[in-house]
């Protein structure tokens, strides 16, 4: 169906009433709801629905590059270019009839392969799975001709929906190392116990495990995050200043999302032609009286 300003937009509906949008500009989901109806992911109440500018929130591909590492556009093209969708999606290997799916592709412009002279398959697979929880596989498919291989950095760059960003904290990420891309991607280890917030953050960390919680507090309710071919996670939020700096985001609105981002970041992926890659994200967003850190 049609979405802000005409763009395509695919809803996908659970049988408990878990609700997701998809929107074909940018291969990006943009609104997850639980079955009470409440949203799970932010997007900023200034976000432009118009190309080129990619959607404020959600959840953006960040691929063939990630942030400023390398020679492309910040974050690479994957967010800002129009989707389609695969009429003739693979089948699950198990019955589908509790899960809701779409499958996309994203294929090169003329105008991609000038910036970024490679051949190749993107398909992105979003799943809302039975209980409403949230799945993107991405699988990405050198089809080069010319016998070159290349290599990319990627990110699912979640933007969550919190109540108050002092009353979050991440587990998972304590002791590990970092790069700071405040301070010029230097290398720094992580001290004390779960990460929490009283200033603008934009880290990489590095090698982390499978397994992230962010815990909302306030809300009362915990995300997990679990991640596969993804070894590194970002945490970024903007604070006060960088917000009002940020044309598509709202004063107020770094107090209301944190950034946690499946990635690969630190080492490149490389893919020789015929090779495919595989990464992939699955949240879930559960009250944290059931959340045992398990
Ligand atoms: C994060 C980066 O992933 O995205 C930050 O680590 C960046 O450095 C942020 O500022 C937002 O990027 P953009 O291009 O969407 O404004």
């Amino acid at each position: 169906c049609k979405g802000v300003n005409g763009l395509d937009k695919v809803v996908l509906r659970e049988v408990r009433g878990s609700t997701a949008e998809v929107y074909l500009y940018g291969g990006q989901v943009t609104s997850w709801k639980n079955d009470l109806g409440e949203e799970l992911l932010f997007t900023s109440s200034k976000a432009i629905f118009k190309p080129p500018k990619a959607i404020r929130g959600g959840i953006p591909i960040c691929f063939p590059q990630f942030s400023n590492h390398g020679n492309l556009e910040q974050h690479g093209f994957a967010r800002n270019r129009i989707w389609t969708i695969d009429p003739n999606p693979a089948p699950f290997p198990t019955a589908t009839c509790d899960k809701a799916f779409v499958d996309l592709i994203l294929s090169p412009s003329d105008e991609d392969t000038k910036a970024w002279p490679h051949s190749y398959e993107f398909r992105l697979r979003v799943t809302l799975g039975p209980g409403g929880d949230l799945m993107l596989t991405s699988r990405i498919r050198n089809t080069n001709t010319d016998g070159k291989a290349f290599s990319f950095t990627f990110a699912y760059h979640t933007y969550f929906s919190v109540s108050d960003i002092s009353e979050v904290r991440i587990e998972g990420l304590e002791t590990l190392d970092y790069l700071d891309n405040l301070q010029e991607k230097e290398r720094f280890t992580e001290q004390g116990d779960a990460i929490t917030f009283e200033s603008e953050v934009d880290k990489v960390y590095v090698g982390t495990p499978n397994k992230i919680a962010i815990l909302d507090h306030e809300k009362k309710r915990t995300f997990v995050l679990r991640k596969d071919g993804l070894p590194d996670a970002v945490v970024w939020n903007p604070w006060d200043k960088k917000a009002k700096a940020i044309v598509d985001l709202g004063d107020e609105d770094y107090k209301h999302m944190l950034c946690v981002e499946a990635a690969a970041v630190e080492k490149s992926l490389t893919l020789k032609p015929g090779e495919e890659w595989k990464g992939r994200l699955e949240l879930s967003a559960v009250p944290s009286t059931y959340y045992s850190g398990q």
